[in-house]
């Protein structure tokens, strides 16, 4: 067994077709299969360090040492590969997000992947990239996506065992995303409680679950056949179901914000003009235009109309994780 200090770059990640709601939350078993888009501009590096004289993991984000809370929750992801590999050593860990501040989004799942993907390296352990996603899994649910570029699902499964990453499509084809950060402050409920809730009081949870397989169905269709406003359309309806699901809680509550129904407007207003665009949002204000790149400058250009100019940031599809060779 060799043990290096190993650097490793992923890329965050947006659902099309959502991740909402655990059949095991222990594990981390989603009760519906998602569908992601990779994005190319936002990425966490990671580096991570075995050491046999550590007496307890350390972990630094942006430079700053962390409190033990985001600690111990590294050090039970550590774990997991502590006891594959049979190393015991405690780590030292090292993360820097390269998310603009303006994003808005969360780092949760380029942090994971990006995690997962350098303890690999460091520990030199035999896991092809979809085992490897088992474990980024861990660390958050959408992480499981993160290991791979362009367009992931992340197949439910039967069992912890095979609920797992598989790449369906590189995206290498005119597809760009504009993301609208209406509010980068924290959420006041997770996407960890609110899932939770959702499930356990919506009566709209169970038709969501239905209908969301049958929409992963289509967008693979869709996919396939690079049918780009099938995909978007796909995207955006299966968004709106999953935030009908928290209006139908009990107590009910929305992630959307006044901001967050401008922006929605305005996507319908710009497809009025003629672009190609459909939203998607996530368990936050924040939301996500899917376009053809073609058309991204002008539809930055065009959303000015709506929104400051540092709230609108533009992407394409992003790449698999990546072994760096140090900080670059
Ligand atoms: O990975 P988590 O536990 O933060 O959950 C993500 C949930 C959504 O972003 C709302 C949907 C998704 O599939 O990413």
């Amino acid at each position: 067994m060799s043990i290096k200090e190993a650097y490793c770059r992923a890329h965050t990640n947006i659902a099309l077709i959502k991740y909402w709601g655990k059949s095991d939350p222990v594990n981390i078993v989603p009760t519906s299969s998602s569908l992601s888009l990779t994005l190319d501009r936002f990425y966490t590096d990671t580096r991570v360090s075995f050491q046999a004289q550590l007496d307890q993991d350390q972990f630094f984000l942006n430079g700053q040492e962390q409190e033990k809370a985001e600690r111990d929750k590294i050090s039970r992801f550590l774990d997991h590969f502590r006891q594959l590999s049979g190393v015991n050593y405690r780590a030292q860990v090292s993360s820097y997000n390269h998310v603009p501040t303006a994003a808005g989004l969360a780092s949760s799942a380029s942090a994971y992947a990006a995690l997962a993907g350098a303890c690999r390296e460091a520990l030199d352990l035999d896991l092809t990239d979809s085992q490897l996603s088992r474990f980024a899994r861990r660390g958050s649910g959408s992480a499981t996506r993160s290991i791979f570029g362009g367009f992931v699902e992340w197949s439910q499964g039967s069992s912890p065992e095979n609920s797992m990453a598989i790449p369906i499509d590189a995206a290498n084809w005119d597809i760009g995303m504009v993301v609208i950060a209406v509010n980068k402050g924290a959420k006041k409920i997770s996407s960890r409680q609110g899932m939770a809730h959702t499930l356990a009081t919506s009566p709209f949870y169970e038709e969501w679950v239905k209908q969301s397989r049958q929409d992963l169905d289509e967008i693979k269709t869709a996919i396939a056949q690079r049918d780009f406003t099938t995909v978007g359309q796909i995207a955006e309806a299966n968004a709106m179901r999953m935030h009908a699901t928290t209006l139908a809680a009990n107590p009910p509550f929305t992630y959307f914000e006044e901001e967050t129904l401008t922006a929605i407007r305005a996507v319908q207003d710009l497809r009025a003009a003629g672009y190609d665009v459909y939203y998607t949002i996530d368990a936050g204000p924040n939301v996500k235009i899917l376009c053809p790149a073609s058309q991204m400058t002008a539809i930055e250009e065009a959303l000015g109309q709506y929104f400051a100019s540092e709230k609108i940031i533009s992407t394409l599809p992003g790449g698999p994780i990546q072994i760096l060779s140090e900080w670059t």
